[in-house]
């Protein structure tokens, strides 16, 4: 008898195009584990119209600028199956169940949305603020086991698993309680080393940058403020060329020197952007070539993302099957 592998749900709320701390949050994860879990990916784009209904271009543009970075960090088709969410209405009639099962109380408590709101200064749409319950149909429809995530997202997959034990309480085991996975870098801080990195902080390096504009973000990243010539004793601690050095140059030596010598004030900014701007750039390459891939086969790309999301739908399909049953919502009809 064929094993069923346990399941990966995941994937992102495109408000743009992915960048570095996407991949050693969340990213590396999904290729690395690909082969090992049945791997589903969603572009999350009924999350991107809570944050804002009325900029639909925008929207699919950035739908498909993710997909396309997800294509390129070696997310694999023939593996993996990366799917459109609104392609699957079966998850949005799960949602609408869920919504019942949560309190107001509850939804607004919820740390990820509560932080989002205060950084981002806006009045939230009711679609906004039930965004974890969304993102619980998500991940429940298809029973997944594993969701590996940015760490900000720790609150929602803890409602997700909430969600779960309470429609289990109710109507008998239905759903697997799923795990959050974070990766080895759960905060990757941006290049004006104040935040962490993010695409409305404009602090971002992007996957697709090409190597003028990756040389030009090194260039005029933020290093350490306190530390005036080279020979000054600098910190590599929240330092953000050091903390790229340490999260992207595979030569560990290289970085280890670097780091001893920037300590004790011999070496200047410099070579150490120099260097990491080929390390950075030996990293980006592969990703380059494989987004310029799919960018050149639209008719491909297109043909992919349409059959993935069908058979993405069969999945939720089935689920929905056994929660109107469990609900006996159609009972009467
Ligand atoms: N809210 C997630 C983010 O902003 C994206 C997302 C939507 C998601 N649905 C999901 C992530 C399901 C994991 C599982 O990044």
């Amino acid at each position: 008898m064929k094993i069923k592998k346990p399941r990966i749900l995941t994937g992102d709320t495109p408000s743009g195009r992915l960048h570095l701390g996407h991949y050693v949050g969340t990213l590396e994860n999904r290729v690395k584990l690909q082969s090992q879990y049945d791997t589903f990916i969603l572009l999350a784009n009924v999350h991107a119209y809570a944050n804002d209904y009325t900029k639909i271009d925008q929207i699919n543009d950035n739908v498909y600028q993710v997909y396309l970075d997800n294509l390129a960090v070696g997310i694999d088709p023939n593996i993996s199956t990366i799917y459109l969410e609104s392609g699957i209405p079966e998850t949005l009639e799960l949602y609408s169940y869920f919504l019942t099962m949560v309190t107001h109380t509850r939804a607004v408590r919820n740390p990820s949305v509560k932080d989002e709101i205060k950084y981002k200064k806006f009045d939230p749409s009711m679609g906004f603020i039930c965004y974890p319950i969304l993102q619980a149909a998500d991940i429940l429809g298809f029973n997944a086991s594993l969701v590996p995530v940015g760490e900000d997202q720790l609150p929602v997959i803890e409602q997700t698993r909430e969600i779960a034990r309470d429609f289990n309480k109710v109507f008998a085991d239905t759903f697997v309680i799923p795990k959050a996975m974070v990766g080895r870098v759960p905060r990757l801080i941006g290049t004006d080393g104040q935040n962490k990195m993010s695409k409305s902080g404009h602090n971002a390096i992007l996957l697709s940058d090409d190597e003028v504009t990756l040389k030009q973000k090194i260039n005029s990243c933020y290093t350490d403020p306190s530390r005036i010539h080279a020979t000054d004793p600098g910190h590599v601690d929240g330092n953000p060329i050091f903390e790229y050095h340490y999260a992207f140059n595979p030569d560990k030596a290289e970085v280890d020197d670097l780091a001893k010598r920037y300590k004790q004030g011999q070496v200047g900014d410099r070579e150490v952007k120099d260097k990491l701007f080929i390390a950075l750039n030996n990293f980006l390459t592969p990703i380059r070539d494989k987004r310029k891939y799919y960018e050149q086969r639209p008719k491909l790309a297109k043909e992919i993302l349409v059959e993935s999301t069908k058979k993405a739908r069969k999945v939720v399909t089935k689920t929905l099957k056994i929660v109107r049953q469990k609900m006996a919502i159609n009972k009467l009809i």
